[in-house]
């Protein structure tokens, strides 16, 4: 059946953790609307309500205040967030708390030595047995440093940005590959001193706090990206999502469905605070391989389980190269995507870095793994679509993570 119509999606989940976390930098009520609604999120925030940060939600809207962060009374709970763990571990060491943060077995066995490493260069005292959770941080005084960043990962670049603000001292951060940039462009705006050319990020401690802001948080274009691969492989579908971040650190997804043929439109950009948003129209075309490179994959990492699926469909092979880092998301998702491929009846090739995919293939429905991540569920739930009855998944539940809304908004656009 088509996927037709119009939707809008909730917030994107990497402006919702830096909108709350700079919120509880700001001095006075910040109000924040169109906030992530998954389980991440709101992580994020009962981790700064144990620090001392104010926070209510209303009607859909959150109001959140800064103020003096405590230190907390309990180790702070990061549940499945490496953005939660890695961004406030930064924020915290530059405001002195002292805290213990855990998290579930997923987060758990997820490694944390990027952040120590710089942070310690810092100043900061951080402690953790295996360069894991749990970590306790001791409240010292951080001094700015300068920092290549070795991987190309956002949630580093952002924890020393957010240490960086309560640092004596210039920090200078070099990445190898631009990642996206939602903490600089954010920063920027609420009139931090902060300057970005190509990939260096030059950042000074914040004087004052920041002013108190409104923010409407774009919808997320990762979760996006699961209904536009399903019009892109059905025939006769003919999708818009609007109102979804364009940021172009993150669309690395529709550069790569459009080189595979899909049809993809951009319409009504615009800026907001700062972010490009826009709508965007998918409709089927058929679909060929591509190749994926290194220098993409921060653009599009967390939609290369919903890429493998679009190329299972495609009538020439696809590869996938230099993404390693997938390895050290929720899951291996490399090893949960060619798994669940070949459960599907589809040929792939594993590889340490990525995956290759042989075509034409014909989908079969199967019984799939999530591994309890929220991607891999939604990739393979939109995967059944293609193959004549639905997968069978192991635990839907775990879409809570980021986008609790994705069946009831699925079902709404199957024609
Ligand atoms: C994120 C950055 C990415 C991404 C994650 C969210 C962020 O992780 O996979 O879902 O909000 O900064 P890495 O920066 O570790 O690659």
């Amino acid at each position: 059946m088509p996927i037709r119509g119009s939707i809008s999606l909730p917030g994107d989940k990497s402006i919702s953790h830096r909108g709350l976390m700079l919120a509880a930098l700001a001095d006075g009520e910040c109000v924040i609307h169109n906030l992530s609604t998954g389980e991440d999120v709101e992580s994020t925030r009962n981790c700064l309500l144990n620090c001392g940060v104010l926070s209510r939600k209303e009607n859909g809207v959150v109001y959140i205040s800064g103020g003096e962060f405590k230190n907390p009374d309990s180790p702070l709970d990061c549940g499945n967030s490496g953005t939660t763990t890695r961004l406030i571990s930064g924020l915290l060491a530059g405001q002195g708390v002292s805290a213990q943060l855990v998290g579930d077995a997923s987060l758990s066995s997820r490694p944390m030595g990027r952040i120590i490493v710089p942070l310690t260069e810092m100043g900061a005292e951080i402690l953790s047995t295996d360069g894991k959770l749990p970590l306790t941080i001791s409240s010292r005084s951080l001094n700015g440093s300068e920092y290549t960043l070795p991987v190309a990962s956002a949630q580093v670049k952002s924890s020393i940005i957010l240490a960086a603000l309560g640092a004596v001292g210039k920090t200078k951060i070099i990445e190898p590959v631009k990642t996206r940039d939602h903490s600089e462009i954010m920063l920027e705006s609420l009139g931090a001193e902060i300057s970005v050319k190509k990939n260096e990020i030059m950042i000074l401690p914040l004087k004052d706090k920041l002013n108190s802001f409104e923010l409407t948080v774009p919808g997320d274009p990762s979760s996006a990206a699961f209904f536009a691969a399903a019009a892109a492989m059905i025939p006769n579908s003919d999708l818009t999502i609007r109102n979804i971040s364009a940021n172009p650190t993150r669309i690395g997804f529709f550069h790569a469905l459009e080189q595979m043929g899909g049809g993809v439109i951009w319409k009504n950009l615009h800026h907001e605070c700062g972010e490009l948003v826009g709508d965007v129209q998918i409709y089927y075309q058929p679909l060929h391989g591509i190749s994926i490179f290194e220098n993409q994959i921060p653009s599009l990492i967390d939609e290369l389980p919903i890429i493998a699926v679009l190329a299972s469909t495609a009538d020439s092979p696809t590869v996938v190269e230099g993404a390693e880092e997938l390895r050290v998301k929720e899951t291996d998702r490399i090893n949960a995507i060619c798994k669940n491929l070949s459960a599907m009846g589809v040929e792939v090739i594993e590889k340490k870095d990525g995956f290759i995919i042989d075509a034409p293939n014909i989908l079969q429905s199967a019984s799939i793994e999530s591994f309890n991540d929220h991607r891999i569920a939604m990739a393979f739930t939109i995967a059944g679509l293609n193959a004549g009855s639905y997968n069978k998944i192991d635990n839907m539940d775990c879409v809570n993570i980021s986008f609790p809304e994705f069946l009831e908004t699925l079902k709404s656009i199957i024609k």
